[in-house]
């Protein structure tokens, strides 16, 4: 089959070589998924797990990749909850060969239901920003309504994400970014925006709900801001600063049925718009994934 891969680890993304793998094997609880669309995060290739497995061993050449949306196109012995043709989306175990290639083995519950009018594109945008936007929100930032969030980046993948759910959830949302991330963030629905360039992080006054995906002195800042009782959420990593009554949590995003099932019904009913920016094909990835300039969005491989 064709897939991306990487074997280069000081190459970054423009080391990605298109290349002719062999079809992944089903293992026990397995599903192997015809990958119509790949999500990928920028920050991949620095994670650990795209190079090594569990046990610190090298796994190159690896596969990168870890959002997918396609048809299961076999089962292995014991899996239960999909069939073959169904369509599917989900998350890609940060171990094992990913997603931008045309087969991934996938373990089951990693997967959800695809509805039938919710294109690939869309629905391998969802699984990594999504998650991680409600994950970070509800079961570990347990926010409620009337409470407010400092939404750090919320014109990128998971701010956007973010700055959506905690409106939904009648959450006062303060989003932030670069000056020219404004008209996006406030079209995701923040209340407010904040330039962290330009704009002093002190004038926003005290939140309930810090969610930070920049860290840093960002970060530091921001812990400050937070009210007593209110908590610090990164997706960076341990937290660098804590607030002074209050909790820091970090977490790396887990796959959950029952959230993507609610997520892509969001999307469905209108109530979640995506953040799609460039899509390209498995023949593009190098050049669609090792961009020249800033982009906004998730870059999305489609493969036919
Ligand atoms: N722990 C987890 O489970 C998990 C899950 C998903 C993502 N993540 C991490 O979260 C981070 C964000 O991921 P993403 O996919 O949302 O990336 P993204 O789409 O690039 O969004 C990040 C946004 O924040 C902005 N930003 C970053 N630094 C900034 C600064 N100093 N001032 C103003 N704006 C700034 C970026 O603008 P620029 O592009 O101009 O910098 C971008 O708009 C990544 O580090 C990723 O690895 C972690």
């Amino acid at each position: 089959m064709k897939a991306m891969v990487v074997t280069d680890e000081a190459a970054g993304t423009a080391g990605m070589k298109l290349m002719d793998r062999p079809e992944p094997a089903a293992a026990i609880n397995d599903v192997v998924v015809q990958v119509r669309a790949s999500g990928f995060v920028p920050t991949e290739l620095e994670w650990p797990s795209t190079w090594t497995d569990r046990l610190g061993r090298d796994r190159t050449p690896s596969i990168p990749g870890h959002e997918l949306a396609g048809v299961v196109a076999a089962l292995g012995y014991g899996t239960t909850g999909v069939s073959v043709g169904q369509r599917v989306f989900g998350l890609a175990d940060w171990h094992r060969d990913g997603t931008l290639a045309e087969h991934v083995a996938i373990e089951a519950r990693n997967l959800a239901p695809l509805p039938g009018d919710v294109d690939f594109t869309v629905g391998a945008s969802l699984p990594i920003s999504g998650l991680t936007a409600w994950q970070g929100l509800f079961d570990h930032g347990r926010l409620r309504a009337g409470q407010s969030v400092l939404a750090h980046g919320a014109a990128g993948a998971v701010g956007s994400m973010v700055t959506q759910l905690a409106r939904e959830a009648g959450a006062y949302v303060i989003g932030t970014g670069r000056a020219a991330d404004r008209h996006r963030a406030l079209d995701f629905g923040a209340h407010e925006f904040l330039d962290l360039d330009a704009d002093g992080l002190e004038g926003v006054g005290g939140v309930d709900l810090v969610f930070d995906v920049i860290g840093g002195a960002v970060q530091k800042r921001s812990a400050g801001l937070i009210r007593a009782g209110g908590t610090l959420v990164s997706v960076v990593g341990p937290p660098e600063a804590r607030p002074a009554d209050g909790l820091a949590v970090d977490f790396v995003v887990e796959c959950d049925r029952g959230q993507l099932t609610e997520i892509v019904q969001r999307v469905r009913d209108g109530r979640l718009r995506t953040n799609v920016g460039t899509v390209a094909t498995l023949d593009d990835a190098v050049a669609a994934l090792t961009p020249t300039e800033r982009t906004t969005g998730k870059t999305i491989i489609q493969v036919p």
